[in-house]
């Protein structure tokens, strides 16, 4: 029953926002409403200064052609402008050194956009990071089919980027075209799948689910052409159709077709008894293969992060620990003209809380728990980076580690209540512990999800 509703929900969803996209917009509503947020609020990221692992995203905004599904905000590449681009990013970095000192950065992502296409700008940005910051973590980069070769590969590996995320979205010849792809087919992306294996990254591709054209064979036939690869994440991406897209406006005139939301929930069925029974495990968005769950432990490269610290025209960051979220400029020249004057391009930003609402906080909990308010910060700080759970789990020794007592001490004088919150998480098989992690049932979930969809 409950299964049904929440089918009959999906197709809602599914089929609202197809309706939506078939309303003639005059004006462009999402640049209009972007650019209302563009009234800079006067703002400074606050970064909490004890705080490890900040994840570091950065937006590099250029491509070759725009994809018809495709909402990003990015640009044709232009010669003349990535120079510029790369050199206001590098000054970013420096904005954020002179602001946060030694901090740790944890993990590294570019994302776009096509980072791909400007590797060697993606390079000398990492290099810049480097010579201004230790990186504790990893660095991912999203690549492009058509840009992988081997030059490409070795110069990504010796910059030190060992997580690529590869926008396949079809191994269909057909689809790509309807999805104005371009510059590789199927075989060519199989190629760069193994190219990139051999070459020892960590891989992960991008498959579109309920594209025009798109039924649950092309779909299932994706998939076992996926799996052959042993590529160790696949990513389904549940198509959302945007106002600004091609697809959008060709959908207003009766141009194109779209699969109905009852054969898209079929295809989401597919793939779950698929990927499952072909050794890929769900975790959080993606599948993982059973042997990159091993051999990794982070999920997908911007989620399970608490702290991001977002660089790049349109990059998005948060910063705990008071809770606040912020958005770089929207304009590019905006964007390299505040760097070049030395000033944070932060466009718009919120926090939830204030220092002395915070100081307060901890005050309080400090003398509930009987520990001082610095050693509530930094448990506070590593209880709220999820970054830390990788995937639904908590390392209890990389907890001590960076909180400086173990999760069964964190409660201070109250840490005697822990087991109670445990036993009937544990007795009900929604968690799972041994002596070296706690975890969330996984099957558990997965099973739920199966649920919903069958
Ligand atoms: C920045 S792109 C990937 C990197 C590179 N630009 C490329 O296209 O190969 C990130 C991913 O977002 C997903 N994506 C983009 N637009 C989407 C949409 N409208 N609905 C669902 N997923 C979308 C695609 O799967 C795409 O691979
Ligand atoms: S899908 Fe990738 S290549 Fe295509 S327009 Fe979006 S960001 Fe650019």
């Amino acid at each position: 029953m409950m299964g049904k509703l929440v089918q009959t929900a999906l197709m809602g969803v599914i089929e609202a926002n197809r309706a939506i996209c078939r309303i003639p917009i005059t004006k462009n509503i999402m640049e209009g409403a972007m650019k209302g947020g563009e009234v800079v609020i006067p703002f400074d990221p606050q970064i909490p200064v004890n705080s490890d692992g900040a994840m570091v995203y950065i937006n590099i905004p250029f491509c070759k052609g725009r994809c018809a599904y495709c909402p990003f905000y990015s640009f044709p590449y232009a010669e003349e402008r990535v120079k510029p681009y790369v050199e206001a990013v590098k000054k970013e970095i420096s904005l954020y050194k002179a602001k946060l000192g030694d901090t740790k950065i944890g993990d590294v992502y570019f994302g776009g956009g096509t980072p791909s296409l400007l590797y060697e700008g993606v390079i000398e940005i990492i290099d810049h990071l480097r010579s201004n910051f230790k990186i504790a973590g990893e660095i991912g980069v999203e690549v492009h089919p058509r840009d992988v070769n081997e030059e490409i590969c070795d110069a990504l590996s010796n910059a030190g980027i060992s997580k690529v995320s590869m926008g396949v979205e079809s191994f269909d010849d057909e689809e790509l075209k309807i999805m104005n792809r371009r510059g590789y087919d199927g075989d060519s992306a199989i190629k760069a799948i193994e190219l990139l294996m051999d070459k020892g990254f960590y891989t992960g591709i991008d498959l579109m689910v309920g594209c025009p054209g798109q039924t649950v064979s092309s779909v299932l036939s994706d998939l076992e052409t996926a799996v052959k690869t042993e590529v160790h994440q696949i990513y389904p991406s549940p198509l959302a159709l945007s106002p600004d897209t091609l697809w959008a406006s060709q959908l207003k005139k009766g141009k194109v077709e779209f699969p109905p939301a009852r054969e898209v929930i079929k295809m989401w069925r597919a793939i779950l008894d698929f990927l499952p029974s072909n050794g890929y495990e769900m975790s959080m968005a993606c599948f993982k293969h059973k042997r990159a769950a091993v051999e990794k432990k982070k999920d997908y490269f911007t989620m399970g992060h608490a702290f991001i610290i977002g660089m790049g025209v349109r990059a998005f960051g948060y910063t705990p620990p008071t809770l606040t979220g912020y958005c770089n400029t929207l304009s590019f020249e905006e964007y390299v003209k505040a760097v070049n004057e030395g000033r944070f391009p932060v466009a718009m930003g919120a926090s939830i809380l204030n220092q002395r609402q915070l100081d307060k906080i901890y005050h309080s909990i400090g003398l509930l728990l009987g520990i001082g308010e610095r050693d509530v910060e930094r448990r506070l700080n590593v209880l709220m980076d999820t970054g830390l759970y990788g995937d639904l789990r908590i390392d209890k020794e990389e907890f001590k580690k960076r909180s400086g007592v173990g999760v069964d001490r964190v409660l201070g004088n109250l840490s005697f209540l822990i087991p109670f919150f445990l036993f009937p998480l544990k007795a009900l098989g929604i968690i799972e512990e041994d002596s070296r992690e706690i975890k969330i049932n996984e099957d558990l979930i997965n099973g739920i999800t199966t649920e919903i969809l069958s």
